[in-house]
């Protein structure tokens, strides 16, 4: 589902690129396309129908581009679609990986000149509760807007965080705001993630910080010098991993994941639809490539998503891609045509 504008141009990239993969270690992709977006939608009247969310259920993966029109009301088809999906799939793991690229002018290396390549920090944002559920009212006078969490709902994202955090041997960070926000916060993510660390996950070293303090001090002034993972609410995931990804080099190189480990997860990269740079080969796939990395390693194709992984970290090592702006002076294809180059170089 390539969505709209760039959506389109990063999609047909990436695919290019997951077909030279799949056919390198033996397996084929099964596609099918939806041509679901904001100028479908113009065109048909139709956003998003559950019969298609039922469609979406019987595949193995969504390749995601992205959605947003100019002409149509903010918000329309990325809640019609985008947040269709994740909720109507239940993908309640988002999983935003910023990693240190060598050869790439990350600012977070200009902050932190001593972190070395490979570092990273991986946002688990739960995906699909919170303030998301729109639950609220406005009357013209008093608005409000529920941030909405069940028990199962934390349980299950805090279980996912805890499981990365042990198995890559990183540090985990609850970021939160216990100090404002009593009940979600204080009364109900706090202590049982601290609770869940105590009785299920002793090995892993796991922490709380107010989330405000993570953007601000932890991330600028000082951090840990080893990778590690944050895990936080869906609002608060929202706004920090635009900075992660920032910090990492942009949004062009910002992937995700909307994941349901038991039915159909999506794999998007961060960026928008951006009207305005298309068709003009200007924006970078690079994010795109690396959510279709993800997928593989979701898809249980390990050795694919690393050898993809490794191929997109050469080129960039080898400075063939310098940024992920449109500015880069390197068009969308030829950045797709090294890493394809890179694959079938490292055989
Ligand atoms: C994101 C986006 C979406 C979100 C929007 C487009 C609904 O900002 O994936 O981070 O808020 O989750
Ligand atoms: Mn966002």
């Amino acid at each position: 589902m390539p969505g709209d504008f760039i959506g389109k141009e990063v999609v047909e990239e990436e695919m290019k690129v997951l077909e030279i993969i799949a056919e390198q270690f033996g397996f084929a992709f099964k596609r099918t396309h939806y041509p679901h977006g904001g100028e479908h939608y113009i065109k048909t009247g139709e956003l998003l129908p559950c019969s298609i969310l039922a469609e979406l259920r019987d595949h193995d993966a969504i390749v995601f581009g992205a959605v947003g029109h100019p002409d149509l009301k903010k918000g329309e088809v990325e809640k019609g679609i985008l947040l269709k999906i994740r909720f109507g799939l239940d993908q309640y793991i988002n999983l935003r990986p910023s990693k240190l690229y060598a050869g790439v002018d990350a600012p977070i290396k200009k902050i932190h000149p001593h972190l070395p390549d490979g570092y990273e920090i991986t946002v688990v944002r739960e995906g699909v509760g919170g303030l998301y559920k729109g639950i609220g009212s406005y009357d013209g006078v008093i608005a409000r807007q529920e941030m909405n969490y069940t028990n199962a709902e934390v349980e299950r994202i805090l279980r996912y965080a805890y499981e990365l955090a042990r198995d890559k041997r990183q540090i985990l960070i609850l970021g939160f705001k216990s100090n404002v926000l009593e009940y979600v916060s204080a009364q109900q993510w706090q202590p049982m993630f601290e609770k869940m660390g105590e009785k299920i996950y002793p090995e892993v070293s796991a922490h709380y910080a107010h989330i405000d303090a993570l953007n601000g001090p932890m991330l600028i002034s000082s951090i840990p010098k080893e990778p590690f993972v944050i895990v936080t609410g869906n609002m608060f995931g929202d706004v920090i991993t635009d900075l992660t990804a920032s910090l990492f080099g942009g949004m062009g190189v910002g992937a995700s994941a909307c994941i349901n480990p038991y039915g159909t997860s999506m794999f998007e990269p961060l960026h928008g639809s951006s009207p305005k740079d298309y068709g003009k080969e200007v924006v970078s796939p690079v994010a795109a490539i690396l959510s279709g990395a993800l997928m593989l390693e979701n898809l249980g194709e390990t050795k694919a998503a690393e050898k993809l992984e490794l191929s997109i970290a050469n080129v960039l090592k080898q400075r063939k891609i310098p940024d992920f702006t449109v500015n880069s002076g390197v068009s969308t294809q030829q950045q797709t045509q090294y890493i394809t180059t890179e694959i079938r170089k490292i055989n």
